[in-house]
C-alpha cells in the first residue's frame, strides 16, 4: 500500500519541490492539501489530482488516513505545526530552516521522538547530485585532511523567488524578522552552512561574522560574510547574498593533498586539482586534475523519494531534526556575533 501524504502550505516550495516530487514518487500518494488560500489549495488539488482540500492545518493533521505531512509554511509556524502533526502520529518533512530559535527546534525534536515519528528537515542542497559527488570525493580521502573551506550562495532575492506576494504594500513574511527569523542569512545562509557542515563532517566550535543591508528596501540583511572554526582546527567561511545573478552555489575545499571546486552551472561542476610533488620550484607544483563522473539525478532520488524510503524502512533520515537544529544554531551564533562584535562559541545555550 502506498504511503499517504498531506501537504500543508501550497505556496512556492510546495509548487516547485514537494508536489512535483510526490507526483514522481510511486511509493506515495498525496491525499490532502491545505492552504489558507482556498483557491490556491483547489488549484493544486486539481493539478495533482488530490481529493481532500483544507484551509486549516489541524483538519489535515486530524485526517486519520494521512501517514506523513510536508510542512511548507512560513518559518514562524514550523514549530506549532510540526508538533501538532507529530502528536497526531504523522511523520514530518519540514522545510528549512527547522524553526525560529533553538528552543522551538528542541521541542520539535522531542515531540517527534516522544511520538515515535520520523522527522526530516528539507535541506535541498544535500540532494544536489554535484554535492553528492563532492561528498563521495571527500569520503574517498583523496584530498587528505581538509584544512579550509570557502563557500558562497546567492540569488536575486525573495521578491524573485515569490513574485506573487505584495512586495510594495505589505511586509511579506520573508522579510519580517518576527516571521522569518532574519534575512538572507536565515533564508539562503542555512543552505550553504548546512552544506559546508555536511561536507566537512565535523562539529563547528566557533562562528563569527557580519551582516549588512546594502541594496534592498528591507529591514533584514541582504548580505552576510561568516567565519567558521571546526573542532579539528580547520577554518572556513561563507558568503550569502540576495543580490546575485545568476543563482550561485560555490564551494572550495582545500585539503592536504589537493583542492576541490564545486560550482553550480560550471562545466565541469566538480573539479579536483592535485599538486605534483615532483615540480619543486614551481609554485603551482604542476597540477594534476581529476574530474569525477557527473550525475544528473540525486542518488537518493531527492528529498521526497528519500524520506519515503526512510518511512518504509523505519530509518532515521540523515537530515534529522538534530541536524536541522545544528544548522540553525550556527546562524543564530552569527547573528549574535554581529550584534556583539565577538566570536561566538558553540554549542549555544538555548
Ligand atoms: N528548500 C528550499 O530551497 C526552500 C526555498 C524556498 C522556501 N523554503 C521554505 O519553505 C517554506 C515556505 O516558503 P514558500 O516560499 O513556499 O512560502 P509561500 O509564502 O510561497 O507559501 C506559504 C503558503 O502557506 C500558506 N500558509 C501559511 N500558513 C498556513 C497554515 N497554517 N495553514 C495553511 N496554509 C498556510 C500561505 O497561504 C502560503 O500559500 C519556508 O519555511 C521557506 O523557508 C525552502
Amino acid at each position: 500500500m502506498k504511503i499517504r501524504a498531506g501537504v500543508i502550505g501550497c505556496g512556492k516550495i510546495a509548487q516547485r519541490l514537494h508536489l512535483p516530487q510526490y507526483a514522481d514518487c510511486d511509493k506515495v500518494e498525496v491525499i490532502a492539501v491545505c492552504d489558507w488560500d482556498k483557491n490556491l489549495a483547489q488549484q493544486m488539488a486539481d493539478q495533482y489530482g488530490v481529493k481532500n482540500i483544507y484551509t486549516n492545518h489541524n483538519d489535515l493533521i486530524n485526517n486519520k488516513d494521512i501517514d506523513v505531512v510536508s510542512v511548507c509554511i512560513p518559518n514562524y509556524e514550523h514549530c506549532e505545526v510540526v508538533k501538532a502533526a507529530a502528536n497526531a502520529k504523522k511523520h514530518v518533512l519540514c522545510e528549512k530552516p527547522i524553526a525560529m530559535n533553538l528552543k522551538e527546534a528542541t521541542e520539535m525534536i522531542e515531540t517527534c521522538d516522544k511520538n515515535g515519528v520520523l522527522f526530516m528537515v528539507e535541506q535541498t542542497q544535500r540532494f544536489d547530485p554535484n554535492h553528492e559527488v563532492a561528498k563521495e570525493v571527500l569520503e574517498d580521502g583523496m584530498l587528505g585532511k581538509i584544512l579550509s573551506v570557502w563557500a558562497r550562495i546567492g540569488h536575486a532575492g525573495p521578491e524573485y523567488w515569490n513574485p506573487d506576494v505584495d512586495w510594495k504594500g505589505g511586509t511579506p513574511w520573508y522579510v519580517n524578522k518576527e516571521q522569518s527569523g532574519g534575512g538572507a542569512l536565515i533564508d539562503v545562509g542555512i543552505h550553504i552552512f548546512d552544506l559546508v557542515r555536511w561536507l566537512m563532517n565535523e562539529e563547528v566550535v566557533e562562528m563569527s561574522g557580519r551582516i549588512a543591508t546594502l541594496i534592498k528596501p528591507f529591514k533584514v540583511e541582504d548580505h552576510g560574510i561568516c567565519h567558521i572554526k571546526f573542532e579539528s582546527g580547520a577554518i572556513g567561511g561563507f558568503g550569502v547574498s540576495w543580490n546575485t545573478r545568476p543563482y550561485q552555489v560555490l564551494v572550495y575545499l582545500y585539503g592536504e593533498k589537493g583542492t576541490m571546486r564545486v560550482a553550480f552551472g560550471a562545466d565541469p561542476p566538480v573539479i579536483v586539482n592535485f599538486g605534483m610533488p615532483t615540480n619543486v620550484g614551481d609554485p603551482n607544483c604542476g597540477w594534476g586534475t581529476f574530474i569525477p563522473n557527473g550525475r544528473a539525478q540525486s542518488r537518493l532520488g531527492g528529498p521526497i523519494a528519500y524520506f519515503m524510503d526512510c518511512i518504509q524502512k523505519g530509518e532515521k533520515p540523515f537530515i534529522s531534526g538534530e541536524q536541522g537544529r545544528k544548522s540553525l544554531e550556527g546562524l543564530i551564533a552569527l547573528y549574535k556575533s554581529y550584534e556583539t562584535g565577538q566570536v561566538v562559541k558553540l554549542p549555544l545555550k538555548e
